[in-house]
């Protein structure tokens, strides 16, 4: 048997992007709510003029209703667990716990909701891994105070961390801080709560928000462990494994000083505990003056490292500094130059599962933590058939591969914990606010033009995952 017993095997999802109900219960707006649906939402976000208006008169919001997981949650998890998962990735909406983000005091209403939910897990025996934020700071904080390049935030998400882990702790074992947290390089918006108009184009107050987020993370580590030191706290990033296009130096230098800007900075930090000896460097290049730290900072993140590393891995990446003409692609956050070697999703993402193995092995060989692969999947366009299946056959080749390669990672010596692809039931797309880019194993009667009843469906996938977990990842 290659992978372990207790193997985490499950599925991963967000509150912003399935659970709906985006006024319900006392749940205030968050900067996902603010964003706009379909193709044009990267360019509205990124303009140097969206300040976080919602004008419903103007755009779609899909991620107000998502796929009512709030009201659906029993019957999704019953379909979870159907599959065999042992475990369940989802986060925890900071907007129902505190509405506007900084009042003193929680919304009962909305921890109630996560009490249900995560009693729901614990009765089919299904371990609840929480990501404490996930791409939805309250929209207050955003507009107010400008998102994370402000230090008031720290205070403000440790008083979240620190009600939801109190609250949760004797029943959830497994956190993550902050999702990708290393995609603000890209996405400051999502990432941070930025955009052009607070500050987000700006690149030291990405890098002056990340250190207040990095003293956020510690301090729900802190928090975490001083209830209870068994608990699993996690940073989580996403991870493309970076290959120069040629043996040129000059791109070998670039793949090396790209991996260290994207892939490294953040984990360097949380992990080790310390900013890496290349930051300097990179400060220099982005333009960036020394950032203001508080006494205590640097010896705070020394002391509460994480436990161990969460990554989405969909696709890989290439630098090519020496031509101008290389061909572009898609990708997830971050496009780039065309591998000739890879296909690519619907969407333009390159698939490269091999690359999953060499993404394991550079971070065990880095690091020494587990690794928790927390998502990974294929967006495509499904056809619900005429006697109501769906055939996704693409999607079990790309998983099987990527299962593959775990396998063969574990047998390169990575201790790797589990692994939840993404989206395992459809829900809005994050880049594009798409129902039509669909991960799931579980089909969801929702269209990009609001129409569907929200019926569940199991795809082809559904069986096929089933039969993977049962086997503990023997037949693929
Ligand atoms: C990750 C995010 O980057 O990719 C998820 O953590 C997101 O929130 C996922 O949904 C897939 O991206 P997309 O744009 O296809 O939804």
């Amino acid at each position: 048997m290659i992978f372990p017993k207790g193997f985490l095997w499950g599925g991963a999802t967000a509150a912003n992007q399935l659970e709906g109900a985006y006024n319900v219960d006392g749940k205030g707006l968050s900067v996902s709510d603010a964003m706009p649906g379909g193709k044009i939402r990267w360019g509205i976000l990124n303009s140097e003029d969206f300040d976080w208006s919602i004008d419903e008169t103007k755009y779609t919001y899909p991620n107000h209703k998502g796929i009512d997981h709030y009201h659906r949650y029993k019957e999704d998890i019953a379909l979870f667990a159907e599959m065999g998962f042992k475990c369940y990735r989802f986060s925890i909406a900071w907007t129902r716990i505190f509405p506007q983000g900084d009042e003193l005091e929680p919304n009962e209403k909305g921890l109630m909701f996560y009490d249900n939910l995560i009693d729901e897990c614990l009765k089919y025996g299904i371990e609840p891994v929480i990501t404490i934020s996930h791409y939805e700071m309250p929209l207050h904080l955003a507009k107010e105070y400008g998102g994370w390049k402000n230090r008031k935030l720290v205070d403000f998400y440790e008083n979240f961390a620190s009600v939801v882990l109190t609250r949760f702790h004797q029943k959830v074992k497994y956190w993550m801080t902050f999702n990708e947290i290393n995609s603000a390089c890209e996405i400051p918006a999502l990432s941070q709560g930025m955009v052009g108009a607070t500050g987000g184009s700006d690149k030291q107050n990405v890098f002056q928000a990340w250190h207040h987020q990095f003293v956020a993370s510690s301090l729900a580590v802190k928090i975490g462990h001083e209830l209870n030191p068994n608990l699993k706290i996690g940073c989580m990033i996403v991870y493309a494994t970076t290959y120069s296009f040629d043996s040129n130096p000059i791109n070998q230098l670039a793949a090396m000083q790209y991996n260290q800007a994207f892939n490294y900075f953040c984990t360097d930090v949380q992990v080790r505990g310390e900013y890496p000896a290349y930051t300097a460097r990179l400060f220099k290049e982005n333009g960036v003056q020394p950032l203001e730290m508080a006494e205590g900072d640097l010896a705070l993140l020394k002391a509460y490292p994480v436990d161990y590393i969460g990554f989405s891995y969909y696709m890989s990446g290439v630098q090519n500094i020496t031509s101008e003409d290389s061909e572009t692609v898609e990708g997830n956050i971050l496009g780039g130059v065309k591998n000739p070697f890879l296909e690519a999703s619907d969407w333009g993402w390159q698939i490269d599962p091999m690359g999953l193995r060499l993404a394991l092995n550079e971070l065990y060989g880095r690091y020494q933590v587990p690794l928790f692969i927390v998502e990974n999947g294929l967006g495509a366009y499904d056809t619900v058939e005429a006697d109501g299946t769906i055939s996704d056959d693409y999607r079990i080749d790309y998983l099987a591969k990527h299962i593959t390669a775990m396998a063969n990672a574990i047998k390169d010596g990575v201790d790797l914990m589990g692994y939840t692809p993404w989206g395992c039931i459809d829900l809005v797309s994050a880049s594009t606010g798409e129902m039509a880019k669909r991960y799931g194993f579980i089909y969801v009667e929702k269209h990009d033009d609001g129409s569907g009843d929200l019926s569940r469906r199991r795809k082809k996938s559904f069986d096929w995952y089933k039969t993977v977990i049962a086997t503990n990842g023997e037949k693929l």
